[in-house]
């Protein structure tokens, strides 16, 4: 495994991983039994691919099928019809070198902070003191250095979240699969998080796809914003986001006028979608 300090000094071209990082979408399809006894279907016929070193992000309206797209990229459930590869083989359980991060934070509230970051590496079978040098380090990398013997109740909502990605990227995975992960936070939190975030990525370079309801955020972070139609979800467009990396500030971005540009070119695409799965559970019907 390569230390710390080649991931932060080396080229990013040596940090993006080989074909093990990529991510194949084919025509996945998705359905359910709804307590009825009738077949619903979630997903169809979605196909999209994120190259290694990429980061894709998703948007679509509520139930449109996001969460239950990355629950099939992470292994945790089945497709219906279709697959989904990562690095060439198709995904058939929870697949090594992929992180998560969801809305609600996963920290266990009886572990300190230092303790909670040092889960993955400790499962790997890194010694306990390595462990604790590299939770150290990556809790210094998201700004936390004093804060190692809090538990997660005594910390803000911005503060849990950094914890939350030190041990997701302590792990230093190929992939990193996120779900709203700032989705619960007020907006001022969310840009310094989310500009954090970018930092970070642009040191490991894992590839990523990042769900989101925020289109700003999609906009600000991606490398590529893939846009889902209303329910049955399947991709409706994909948009390549030509903004100049290092990104910067999250903030500072939004004012920049490729920025605008894009932003209305995605919500032009997006816009129909969320208006239609709105009637629908305005009417009931959902
Ligand atoms: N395990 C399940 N059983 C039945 N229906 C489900 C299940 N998981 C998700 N759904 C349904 O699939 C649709 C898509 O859900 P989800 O992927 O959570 O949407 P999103 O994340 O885009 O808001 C929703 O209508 C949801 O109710
Ligand atoms: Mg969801």
């Amino acid at each position: 495994m390569a230390s710390r300090n080649d991931a932060a000094t080396g080229s990013v071209a040596e940090k993006i991983g080989p074909d093990s990082a990529r991510v194949e979408i084919s025509g996945l399809t998705k359905r359910f039994l709804t307590p009825a006894g009738e077949v619903f279907t979630a997903l169809q016929d979605v196909s999209f691919t994120v190259e290694p070193g990429q980061f894709c992000a998703v948007v679509g309206p509520t139930g449109c099928g996001k969460s239950t797209t990355l629950s099939m990229v992470s292994g945790l459930d089945r497709p219906s019809e279709g697959s989904v590869k990562v690095g060439g083989r198709e995904v058939d359980g929870v697949t090594d070198g992929v992180s998560f991060m969801f809305q609600s934070d996963a920290l266990l509230p009886w572990k300190t902070v230092l303790g909670n970051v040092l889960m993955g590496p400790v499962f790997r079978g890194v010694p306990k003191q390595k462990a604790q040098a590299s939770a150290r380090d990556w809790l210094r990398r998201v700004g936390l250095t004093g804060f190692e013997d809090r538990y997660p109740h005594q910390l803000s909502g911005g503060m849990r979240k950094r914890v939350a990605m030190a041990a997701a990227l302590i792990n230093e995975p190929k992939i990193l699969i996120m779900d709203e992960p700032f989705g619960a936070l007020d907006v001022q939190t969310k840009a310094i998080m989310s500009t954090e975030l970018l930092g970070l990525w642009e040191q490991i370079r894992p590839s990523v796809i990042f769900i989101t309801h925020d289109l700003d955020e999609a906009v600000a972070l991606a490398d590529r914003v893939v846009v889902m139609t209303s329910s049955p979800g399947s991709v409706k467009a994909i948009f390549d986001i030509d903004l100049p990396r290092p990104r910067g500030s999250v903030q500072e971005i939004r004012f920049q006028p490729r920025f605008i540009e894009l932003q209305h070119q995605i919500w032009d695409s997006l816009r129909e979608e969320v208006e239609r799965a709105y009637a629908r559970t305005a009417g009931g019907t959902a």
